[in-house]
């Protein structure tokens, strides 16, 4: 008779991961974009609609965000693709900026060896060398379908008509108002006060963007807007040159992949370090099967913290560019490694970070950053997701040319112990070097089951985009939500240092916190942050697409 329950209660469980849940968010039959914003979106769809593919389509839909979406699209950024091709050939792309020539290990710290504030997050001296052009060309090169004019030309329409402002976004220039003309003194455009409903037309980028497209890469990397570009960012004390432009490429870089129950996982490789972290996770959660617990319940948000707890604490020592230090890939990634990693994890109280690594540092909340989710008629998919590193980067905006630079330097560890703008401390892996790639926590992530497509994922939120990313497919996989659901249900964050565990401010029980916290959990209640914005697709046993396009933002979801 007991061996009857346990069979119908395991008969029951299997089922239940086996049911399809029903769609919540927009379902097209072909193809689809879910993005930070409808007006980019709908170029990238429509650019698919016309024959295109996905590679195409994400040529346009990254352009576009840089003129709908300057808060993190962008031209003076860098990113990350990891793509999957409907033969299920898979592979990624690293436009992540390099640090300058002239950069070097201690550029960022005073006479007395102290980190100088706002160096590397604020102004000229934290701009990397950027590398989206690169990466749309590169991408374009390998797998584009259609002509550059035609993928370029609805963005420069774009940025001439000019993108509504709403009411978010309205907040967000407020907020950043008196930095924008700290930086770029007050007659920029960003130095006005545009409220919901204005509309911001871009005339300068278009220009840009029109060199760009008549003379491609070069037109960026070389000549007039290299040399605009150069004498700008010097001008106002920063170390980008002429030459480093000229010699910035993008890389190809074979993605991370890992096995997860019956899920095979694909995601970026250093210099990124979402898909080893969220290897690190997926592999210490899996002989504990979350998917036996309530969604977000007390054991549940025990056992993925404790697993991120772990998985930062390597992420911080071992990671950092792979074309300048060894990173220990067999270990990191090794199934007994990480079982050992876990072997002192009870459900009765929580790990201490101090236990695992040392420090005493504060978070810094963050939404900035964007990434979008694509797949085509065909079955191709990208999963990009592309960054200034802060919200309007550095706020350095070239009104000449019309975009905002990075300050992604500050992805780098300035000195070893000392947190970046996201409480993240580094190690000696992270080091400034010239020409070196500064760590990354952008997850672009690609979920394949049974061997077919199934999931196309990732967010913004610096530090808390891997936990976001891991927490959005294990909503689907194990909590069989839909994948809208799975993308608004309420998000939790933890990173080693500091030890605490972070909530969204809805959707977690105030029992849920006093049962961690009598348990040694330290949760942090003075902040409510936004963990993530996440926009996603999942394809359903019909081939049919469902979007996950977060609430939190203005994200939207087009497709055919
Ligand atoms: N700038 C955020 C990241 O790359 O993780």
């Amino acid at each position: 008779m007991r061996y009857l329950s346990v069979f119908c209660i395991a008969l029951l469980f299997i089922n239940c991961k086996q049911q399809i849940a029903t769609p919540t968010g927009l379902v097209t039959e072909n193809a689809m974009v879910v993005s930070a914003r409808e007006e980019a979106s709908k170029i990238g769809s429509d650019i698919m609609a016309t024959g295109g593919n996905a590679f195409d389509a994400m040529v346009a839909t990254e352009l576009a965000l840089a003129v709908a979406y300057p808060f993190a699209g962008n031209l003076g950024g860098g990113g990350f693709i990891v793509y999957r091709k409907n033969n299920g050939e898979t592979g990624g792309l690293d436009y992540r900026e390099k640090a300058p020539l002239a950069a070097h290990k201690d550029m960022y710290l005073d006479s007395l060896g102290n980190v100088i504030p706002d160096m590397s997050t604020v102004g000229a001296t934290a701009v990397g060398v950027p590398g989206t052009v690169a990466g749309v060309f590169a991408v374009h090169e390998k797998f584009g379908s259609l002509p550059i004019a035609e993928l370029l030309q609805p963005v420069i329409d774009l940025a001439k008509r000019g993108v509504v402002v709403t009411e978010k976004q309205a907040k967000r220039i407020e907020y950043y108002h008196d930095r924008f003309v700290e930086v770029n003194g007050d007659s920029t455009k960003f130095a006005q006060a545009f409220k919901p409903g204005d509309t911001i037309k871009y005339p300068e980028l278009a220009k840009t963007l029109t060199t760009i497209m008549e003379q491609g890469k070069d037109g960026f990397y070389k000549g007039e807007v290299a040399e605009k570009l150069a004498t700008f960012i010097q001008e106002k004390g920063g170390f980008v040159t002429v030459e480093d432009l000229a010699k910035y490429e993008a890389k190809w870089r074979d993605p991370i992949e890992f096995d997860y129950e019956d899920l095979h996982i694909i995601s970026m490789s250093p210099p990124s370090s979402g898909g080893v972290t969220i290897n690190q996770i997926f592999k210490m959660i899996e002989p504990h099967d979350i998917g036996q617990f309530e969604h977000n319940s007390a054991q549940a948000v025990q056992l993925f913290t404790e697993a991120a707890r772990r998985a930062y604490a390597d992420r911080n020592y071992f990671l950092g560019d792979p074309d300048f230090v060894d990173i220990p890939f067999d270990v990191l990634q090794d199934d007994a490694y990480l079982h050992g990693r876990m072997a002192d994890f009870s459900f009765d109280k929580a790990t201490l970070s101090s236990d695992v690594g040392h420090g005493e540092i504060e978070i810094v909340e963050s939404m900035e950053t964007t990434h979008y989710s694509i797949v085509d008629a065909q079955g191709n998919a990208i999963s990009a997701t592309t960054t200034l590193n802060g919200g309007y980067g550095s706020k350095l905006y070239s009104e000449e040319l019309g975009f905002f630079l990075n300050n992604e330097m500050d992805d780098f560890s300035s000195k070893p112990g000392v947190p970046n703008m996201f409480g993240l401390i580094g190690a000696e892996a992270n080091s400034i070097a010239p020409e070196k790639r500064m760590l990354s926590s952008m997850t672009p992530t690609i979920v394949e089951k049974d061997g077919k497509l199934y999931l196309v994922v990732g967010t913004p939120g610096g530090s808390t985009i891997i936990t976001a990313v891991a927490q959005t497919i294990l909503n689907v996989h194990e909590f069989n939500l839909s994948m809208q659901d799975a993308v608004n249900a309420p998000r939790f964050h933890h990173q080693w240092l500091p030890d605490m565990v972070i909530f969204e401010p809805e959707g977690f029980a105030n029992t849920l916190k006093e049962d961690l916290k009598s348990k040694g959990y330290i949760i942090n209640e003075e902040r409510t942050p936004i963990i993530g914005k996440v926009d996603a697709i999942r394809i359903l046993p019909d081939g049919t697409l469902e979007a996950g396009a977060d609430k939190r933002g203005d994200d939207k979801a087009v497709g055919f």
